[in-house]
């Protein structure tokens, strides 16, 4: 039980760095941060996706990335993760992006990208003061973490052969706020504070999920795109579960590889545990293309959490949410509008 307790906690302090008493993900360093807060110029032009991990993140760059052009991409071989990059995973070539902070600075206009960074370390200082645009795009918490945990046990069976987290270990870390990027409720509520700001548009993933043509317009609107009915049919189509899966450039299916890359880099003894482990690996490991895209919907939390610890959870919940005015739908969704209501 012990020796269990220590190669947990080894694993999460092997994977962590620690900004300003929150967790973050290892090369989400203090030193990374700061110099996004200073050293980066925001432009009037930019515009930044950001979420607590797991809320629709890639859902919403694509539905921008081709709102931004009409619904046809002019790069359409190009990576999601290329094309509207990961700004505080500047040098994490294996999740986050290959660019310097740099050549990130030095993209051309108009930039877009991703962050999971709280508001108050935006990049480029505080966004009520910043001349870009905000998308912010949150989740209920239960689906949040479900996905945080299936995601963290996948790339790590696959990356590495076994996965050290138990679900209960990561629950309890969410609650806690002891997960990468902080405390979930201070993470959204944050965001959620400032959404009547002109350059922040506030997006739920449930709701996306019930009206994604009405998303793709909303989105069109705070970006000041005017789109035809048949775009937002098309873009609809495009941004679907199922199209995003198929679609090379957005499934994160060079995610595992490039992990395993990094990982045994870093600690050249997991490259015998993985050829020792080699058989676990291959039949537990998830099939590329649901790494990111695992199952798109909502209520599986239902499939994860025991009776007590959704009782438990709903307490916290409620007395952190509580006059907020922010409020999640967890139970599983009817069919959504379909392409035929655009
Ligand atoms: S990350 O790594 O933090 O950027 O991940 P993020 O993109 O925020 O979240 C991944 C979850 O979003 C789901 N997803 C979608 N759901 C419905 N429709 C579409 N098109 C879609 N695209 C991504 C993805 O499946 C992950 O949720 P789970 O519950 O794990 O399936």
């Amino acid at each position: 039980m012990a020796a269990a307790a220590t190669v947990v906690s080894r694993s999460f302090a092997a994977t962590t760095s620690v900004v300003g008493g929150r967790v973050m993900p290892l090369n989400v360093t203090p030193q990374k941060v700061k110099k996004l807060q200073s050293d980066f110029h925001v432009r009037a032009d930019d515009v930044f996706v950001v979420s607590y991990p797991k809320s629709g993140t890639t859902w919403v760059q694509q539905i921008v990335r081709l709102v931004q052009c009409g619904g046809t991409l002019p790069d359409s071989d190009t990576k999601i993760s290329d094309a509207i990059p990961w700004i505080e995973g500047a040098e994490m070539p294996a999740f986050g992006c290959n660019m310097s902070l740099r050549e990130i600075d030095e993209m051309p206009s108009p930039r877009t990208f991703k962050s999971h960074l709280p508001y108050d370390i935006a990049p480029g200082g505080a966004p009520h003061t910043s001349p870009a645009r905000y998308i912010y795009v949150a989740r209920n918490p239960k689906d949040t973490v479900v996905s945080f945990y299936a995601f963290v046990d996948r790339m790590s069976k696959s990356a590495i052969g076994f996965d050290p987290f138990s679900w209960d270990f990561f629950l309890k870390s969410f609650t806690r706020g002891k997960l990468w990027f902080g405390d979930w409720y201070d993470h959204v509520l944050r965001w959620w504070s400032w959404r009547n700001e002109p350059n922040v548009l506030f997006l739920k993933y449930e709701d996306i999920k019930k009206d994604l043509p009405g998303t793709v317009r909303k989105v069109a609107d705070f970006l000041g795109q005017e789109l035809e009915p048949e775009v937002v049919m098309n873009i609809t189509r495009q941004c679907s579960f199922q199209g995003m899966k198929s679609n090379p450039t957005t499934n994160y299916g060079w995610a595992v590889q490039n992990l395993a890359g990094e990982m045994e880099a870093r600690y050249p003894l997991l490259r015998v545990r993985q050829l020792c482990r080699s058989h676990h690996r291959d039949s537990s490991a998830a099939s590329k293309d649901q790494i990111m895209m695992r199952k798109g919907v909502v209520g599986d939390w239902k499939n994860y959490f025991t009776a007590k610890q959704s009782t438990e959870f709903d307490k916290v919940y409620r007395v952190r949410m509580e006059g907020s005015g922010l409020d999640f739908e967890f139970e599983p969704l009817s069919e959504p509008r379909t392409l035929l209501s655009v």
